[in-house]
């Protein structure tokens, strides 16, 4: 009888801890060892699979429980002050832990367990980012290899709750949300059908058409869903807003819900160094130059700023 698998997901797999279950890829129907058992996902290994795009690997059903615990293992000591490991190994894991949240909610929109996880997350996200000085340089620059949303989703966290902490904006809980709302902004890019990695300059009339209606689309798929908060829906819905009312939906800065406008200027930040290939260190000056008017200009000014220190 042929062994039973399961599926994990690739972002869960970060850090140096040694894996206590055997890896496998699922390739043409069949099942190959990727990595054994005692060894660890450092290094290039991670990077290829994610450069293939891949998001899913396989462990044997039996080994279920290991898995579980490595995991959990892996996010404890990630967030663990006193754990000695370096800023840049906890920051990874971590980056990855906030990934796999997203990408379990995109997947599960239905699910309150999915959405409690992934917000429970976010309270320890902003606490991680406010103690360690040098954890926002480290998640921002992690490569978004495989041009993910839910990576894009926790580069616009981060951005966002920097952004937040150097202008005094929000309390604590608004700041778990933000950080929340960031991470799930493109749940309506989910399954999108458009090739999202390139200019929006070169974008079709129509392509641009659709693209523009992910926003009210997102907020649509979510609006049934009581388990959601009013704050993070409304981030979903309006993040593609500008001050000038050039947004999809037309809305002029007073208008625009305060944290979605946050998110905003911190989502055309990351799709410009993500998706438009624009080196970090010319977006601001070309969103100064060329979207001028469309975000508060304390707020560009400052995530430059953020983005100097990366
Ligand atoms: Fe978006
Ligand atoms: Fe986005």
């Amino acid at each position: 009888m042929a062994n039973d698998y399961v599926s994990i997901r690739v972002s869960t797999l970060r850090g140096d801890q040694k894996i206590d279950f055997d890896a496998y890829l699922k390739i043409d129907e069949k099942w190959i060892l990727y990595l054994r058992q005692g060894d660890s996902f450092e290094g290039g290994r991670l990077d290829r699979l994610k450069t293939k795009k891949l998001k899913k690997m396989y462990i044997l059903t039996s080994d279920e429980e290991r898995y579980r615990s490595y995991m959990q293992k892996n996010i404890a000591l990630a967030y663990d002050d006193k754990s000695g490991k370096d800023i840049g190994t906890r920051s990874e894991i971590i980056h990855g832990a906030q990934q796999n949240n997203a990408e379990e909610v995109f997947e599960r929109p239905e699910n309150p367990e999915a959405y409690r996880a992934a917000k429970d997350a976010s309270a320890k996200y902003v606490d991680f980012l406010m103690k360690n000085n040098d954890a926002v340089k480290a998640i921002v620059s992690l490569p978004n290899l495989d041009q993910s949303i839910a990576h894009h989703g926790v580069t616009v966290s981060t951005l966002a709750v920097a952004l937040a902490e150097k202008l005094k904006l929000f309390d604590d809980k608004q700041r778990q949300l933000l950080a929340l709302g960031g991470l799930l902004h493109d749940f309506g890019h989910f399954d999108s059908p458009l090739k999202l990695a390139r200019p929006l300059k070169e974008f079709s009339k129509e392509e641009l058409e659709i693209y523009k209606k992910h926003p009210v689309e997102g907020a649509q798929k979510v609006k049934d869903k009581n388990h959601m908060d009013q704050a993070v829906t409304s981030i979903i819905h309006q993040h593609e807003e500008k001050c000038d009312g050039s947004g999809p939906l037309g809305y002029l800065q007073k208008q625009i819900d305060p944290m979605a406008l946050v998110i905003s200027s911190a989502n055309t930040v990351d799709r410009m160094m993500t998706y438009e290939g624009i080196p970090r260190d010319q977006v601001i000056k070309k969103l100064m130059v060329e979207e001028m008017g469309k975000f508060p200009l304390e707020y560009i000014q400052t995530l430059g700023s953020i983005l100097k220190s990366v």
